[in-house]
């Protein structure tokens, strides 16, 4: 990919990106989490980056090196994702959701580490964490905001998508077929993106930095003229 033949067309923009996955304590040695490696976020960073955004990187729980030129905030969960979106998002002209949001997390933290014992396994009480897309969707600070969803799926891949896309109120939902060893810690991710407007964009299997530029075209799209 020739990246000086890419057009510098988010010069002037502020993006917001999350990426990897939360995790969420169970107690001090012990978390729920998920597979997201934090590629396909950092992906949409670096190209952003490199078509003159200002890049806000939201990073839950990510082992990778930073891309350069980012403002980078690491956060742990669910809730501290919450916050930190919410302390960035006013400024921002697009944000993505790319992080992995655990949807539950422990009711409550054990202080010392959870033994074995008399009394069996113990049975985990779960609460729902915040939907941080859908709080984003749901109230726009900024006028002309667009704002992006990753879905993964496994089956019905267009109709659970379009659903949540519907549910979720966000202006494009990238949704990912999963399973089997696909997107998940890859090099290589296929989508569609789905559009508020009902369209349906087909991104054809290829690197994560191309479905990052195929992401931030239809971003562009969308944007208000101008910029800054
Ligand atoms: N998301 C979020 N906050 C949550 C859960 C998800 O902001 N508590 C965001 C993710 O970052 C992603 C999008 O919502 O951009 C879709 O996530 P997904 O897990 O597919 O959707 P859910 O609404 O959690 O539905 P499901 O029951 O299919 O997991
Ligand atoms: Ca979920």
């Amino acid at each position: 990919l020739a990246r000086g033949a890419l057009p510098v067309d988010l010069a002037g923009r502020r993006v917001l990106v999350t990426a990897g996955g939360t995790r969420e304590p169970l107690d001090p040695v012990r978390y729920l989490g998920n597979r997201s490696s934090g590629r396909q976020g950092y992906a949409l960073a670096a190209t952003a980056l490199a078509r003159g955004a200002r890049v806000s990187l939201i990073a839950a729980n990510v082992d990778l090196p930073d891309p350069a030129g980012a403002d980078i905030t690491r956060v742990g969960t669910a809730r501290e994702l919450r916050e930190a979106v919410l302390a960035h998002r006013e400024r921002a002209d697009a944000v993505v959701m790319t992080a992995a949001v655990a949807d539950f997390r422990p009711a409550e933290v054990a202080e010392g580490k959870i033994k074995k014992g008399e009394g069996g396994p113990p049975v985990l009480e779960l609460v729902e964490n915040p939907d941080i897309l859908l709080e984003l969707s749901r109230e726009r600070p900024r006028p002309g905001q667009v704002v992006v969803g990753f879905a993964a799926e496994t089956d019905h891949v267009l109709e659970h998508g379009r659903a949540k896309l519907e549910r979720k109120g966000c202006d494009l939902l990238v949704v990912n077929q999963v399973g089997a060893g696909r997107a998940f810690g890859t090099e290589d991710n296929q989508a569609v993106v789905l559009g508020a407007d009902g369209s349906a964009t087909e991104i054809p299997h290829g690197p994560k930095e191309n479905l990052a530029d195929r992401v931030w075209d239809l971003v562009a799209a969308r944007l208000a003229p101008g910029g800054e």
